[in-house]
């Protein structure tokens, strides 16, 4: 029989719907996975196979076929796991294959059948309320899933809970949405004394969003003045807020579900690259050396300009 579930693919801030296939069926036992699975996908087979073992189930002597669907759809990340842990488990009958199609499952197992955290949660959960149906994710992130609204949520703590879970001879606690940071005081624009002009720009460039270019010889304070903006600036509004926290959800930088309304400033060096600052290819990612959130004030150093 073939057994479905579904997952999705991150590109950039965007999840599209990706079906997992698994079908057992007779013939030389094998297990291999198909459908554009990149090398972390490739190696899900191993601790899909280690994490059933350490629940004291064997991988059943058959030709067993895991698609990744649509198959032209290139899959990056160690999300894979847990639905292919899931759909197989369904095809060999453990777990209640009908039950599974009503969710959208994300999550990485650990060889003793933990559910580990994997980044973007926050784009599933969103993908899944659009979709009106259920999401499975790692416990860790069940309150990073919950900001997004009314979508049920199991948040699993390992393989043989969720099990129970979905058999009903178990309950799950339901996560709770993670707390609003309290903003973290940055620099004052008090901090800054003199330079009348360039603060009264910095107040107009608030006030009414616009952007704001500053020239001048290295030293005069640009990028202090440029840190005060944030302190000026409104707290992010609730979609705002959303939207900067799926950037840090899909890095792997949101931490328990901890959405911040505080506004991402960067201070990218003055060398960076274009590539460097914007990112590429399909993954967005946060470097190690700046501070999470996207880009929003770019402040160009005196010599460049
Ligand atoms: N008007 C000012 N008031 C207080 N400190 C200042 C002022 N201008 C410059 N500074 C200090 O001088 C140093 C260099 O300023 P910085 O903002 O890095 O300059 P720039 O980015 O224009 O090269 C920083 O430590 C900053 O705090
Ligand atoms: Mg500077």
């Amino acid at each position: 029989m073939v057994a479905l579930i579904r997952t999705v693919a991150y590109l950039g801030l965007e999840a599209r719907a990706v079906e997992v296939q698994c079908q057992v069926a007779p013939g030389l036992p094998r297990f291999a996975v198909v459908g554009l699975p990149d090398k972390a996908v490739g190696e899900s087979r191993e601790r899909v196979q280690a994490a059933l073992s350490a629940m004291g189930l064997a991988l059943p002597p058959k030709r067993i076929t895991v698609n990744l669907s649509p198959a032209d759809l290139p899959k990056e990340g160690s999300h894979y796991d847990l639905p292919i842990a899931l759909a197989l488990l369904a095809a060999m009958g453990v777990t209640d294959a009908e039950q599974l199609t009503e969710y959208i499952a994300v999550g990485e197992l650990a060889l003793d059948a933990r559910i580990v955290p994997s980044p973007g949660v926050l784009l599933a959960a969103i993908h899944a309320s659009e979709q009106e149906c259920g999401l499975i994710c790692p416990r860790a992130q069940g309150a990073e899933a919950k900001w997004a609204s009314e979508v049920p949520v199991i948040a699993a703590p390992d393989l043989a809970s969720l099990l129970n879970h979905l058999k009903g001879t178990q309950r799950l606690p339901d996560p709770k949405p993670g707390e609003i940071e309290a903003n973290a005081p940055g620099p004052d624009l008090k901090r800054v004394k003199g330079q009348e002009t360039a603060k009264r720009a910095l107040e107009i460039a608030a006030a009414g969003g616009h952007n704001l270019l500053m020239i001048g010889p290295p030293g005069t304070g640009k990028s202090l003045l440029a840190s005060c903006l944030p302190g000026i600036l409104p707290d992010l509004s609730p979609a705002e807020a959303l939207e900067v926290s799926m950037v840090q959800s899909v890095a792997g930088t949101l931490e328990e579900g901890r959405i911040s309304r505080a506004r991402p400033f960067r201070a990218p060096h003055h060398s960076a690259s274009m590539a460097a600052l914007t990112g590429g290819g399909l993954k967005v990612k946060l470097s190690k050396a700046s501070e999470n959130g996207i880009p929003r004030h770019i402040e160009r150093d005196s010599h460049f300009v």
